[in-house]
C-alpha cells in the first residue's frame, strides 16, 4: 500500500483508522491544512483555497476564495450567473458561509450579482441578520458596491433553456402532467433528469479551525422563487469547530428534509467517521422521503477536526476533490446507496 492509498484508507473509515492505529499520528499531522469540495470537475476551485491554506491563511478566506472560481466560470452549468435559469428564464443564486465560531451568513434567490458567496460573507460580517433573500439581498449587495450584471443567459444556459422549453412544448403546464410515482406531485426532476448542482467546500486550516462555503444557481428550470438547500445553514452546509464540517450537493429538497449537513456533523459527534456519518444521512433521506428516489442524486462530503474526510451519495457517480500536503487535488469516488 503506497502512502496515498494508506492516507485514503485512514481517512475513509473509523474501522480503518482503528486497524491502522500506530499510523494515526501520521494521518493527523499530515492532514492539516486540508480542503475538499464537491464534484471533481470543479477541482480547480481547490487551488486558490489551498494556496491560502498552505501559507497559513484561515479556512474562511480559503473557502470563500475557492468557490468563487466556479461562480466566475461562465461555462459552469450550476454555479454563478453562467448557470441554468429557472423556468421563467431568470438565473437566481443561493449561497452560504460558516466559520469556526458559528458565524453564519447566507443569501437566497439573488439575481444579477456575480459572487453570492461574498455577499453571504458580508451578511455575516456586516449585518445583524444571517440570511437575506431576493430583492433585499440584491439591494444589500449593491449598497456594498457590487455591480448589477446583465440579465443575459450564458450561451450554454440559453441552449439548455431552449431545449427545456421545446421538450415541454413551450407550455410549462405539461410538466404538471408528469407526476412523481410516489407523491403524485409534478415531477420536475424526472422531466429534467439530474441537471444541476452546487459547489460545497470545507476546509481545516493550519490553526485547526474549520470553515465551509456552499454556492449554486440551484436546480435548473425550478419554479421562480424556489430555494434549495445550499443557502440554508444546517442543510447545505454546517460547521462545528469542535467536531467537523459537512456540505451537501444534489436535490436540495431532500437535504433540507433531514437538515442534512447538520445531521452529518452530529453523527460525527457520536463517533462516526466522516464517511459513515455521510452514509447515515443518506440512509435517513431514503427512510423519510416521500419521493421516488430513483432519479435523484444527493451527496455529502465531510471533514472532521483531525482532518479525516469522507463522502457518501445516493446514486453512483458522485466524486470530489481533496487538496492537502499529501493529496494534490486528487479525485475520490464516493460510495453510494442505491446506484
Ligand atoms: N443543491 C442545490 C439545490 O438543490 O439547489
Amino acid at each position: 500500500m503506497n502512502r496515498r492509498e494508506l492516507l485514503k484508507t485512514l481517512s475513509l473509515s473509523t474501522v480503518a483508522v482503528t486497524a491502522f492505529k500506530p499510523l494515526q499520528a501520521l494521518a493527523d499531522s499530515d492532514t492539516k491544512p486540508i480542503v475538499l469540495s464537491t464534484w471533481y470537475d470543479q477541482h480547480l476551485a481547490n487551488i486558490p483555497a489551498w494556496n491560502i491554506l498552505k501559507q497559513g491563511g484561515n479556512a474562511l478566506d480559503a473557502v470563500e476564495t475557492g468557490v468563487q472560481v466556479c461562480e466566475n466560470d461562465i461555462e459552469n452549468c450550476c454555479v454563478g450567473l453562467g448557470g441554468n435559469p429557472d423556468r421563467n428564464g431568470i438565473v437566481t443564486l443561493d449561497a452560504c458561509i460558516m466559520d469556526h465560531k458559528h458565524n453564519i451568513g447566507s443569501v437566497a434567490a439573488l439575481e444579477r450579482i456575480k459572487n453570492p458567496i461574498r455577499v453571504a460573507r458580508l451578511v455575516m460580517e456586516k449585518t445583524q441578520h444571517v440570511m437575506l433573500a431576493g430583492q433585499g439581498a440584491q439591494d444589500f449587495a449593491v449598497s456594498e458596491g457590487f455591480e448589477l450584471q446583465p440579465t443575459d443567459l450564458s450561451d450554454h444556459a440559453q441552449k439548455a433553456f431552449r431545449n427545456f422549453q421545446k421538450k415541454n412544448d413551450i407550455d410549462y403546464i405539461n410538466i404538471e402532467k408528469k407526476k412523481d410515482t410516489n407523491t403524485n406531485k409534478p415531477d420536475y426532476f424526472n422531466v429534467n433528469g439530474f441537471n444541476h448542482d452546487t459547489i460545497g467546500m470545507i476546509a481545516l486550516d493550519a490553526q485547526g479551525n474549520l470553515s465551509g462555503a456552499c454556492t449554486t444557481s440551484g436546480m435548473a428550470f425550478k419554479m421562480h422563487g424556489r430555494v434549495g438547500d445550499s443557502p440554508i445553514i444546517g442543510a447545505g452546509l454546517y460547521v462545528d469547530n469542535e467536531i467537523g464540517a459537512a456540505t451537501a450537493t444534489g436535490h436540495g429538497e431532500e437535504v433540507i428534509r433531514i437538515s442534512g449537513s447538520h445531521l452529518v456533523v452530529e453523527f460525527m459527534r457520536q463517533g462516526y467517521s466522516p464517511k459513515e456519518a455521510c452514509k447515515k444521512a443518506v440512509e435517513r433521506i431514503k427512510k423519510h422521503t416521500p419521493r421516488n428516489l430513483n432519479k435523484l442524486q444527493i451527496g455529502f462530503i465531510a471533514l472532521n477536526k483531525k482532518g479525516e474526510f469522507g463522502a457518501y451519495s445516493l446514486q453512483s457517480g458522485f466524486d470530489y476533490a481533496v487538496y492537502s500536503a499529501t493529496l494534490q487535488n486528487e479525485k475520490f469516488d464516493s460510495d453510494f446507496l442505491i446506484g
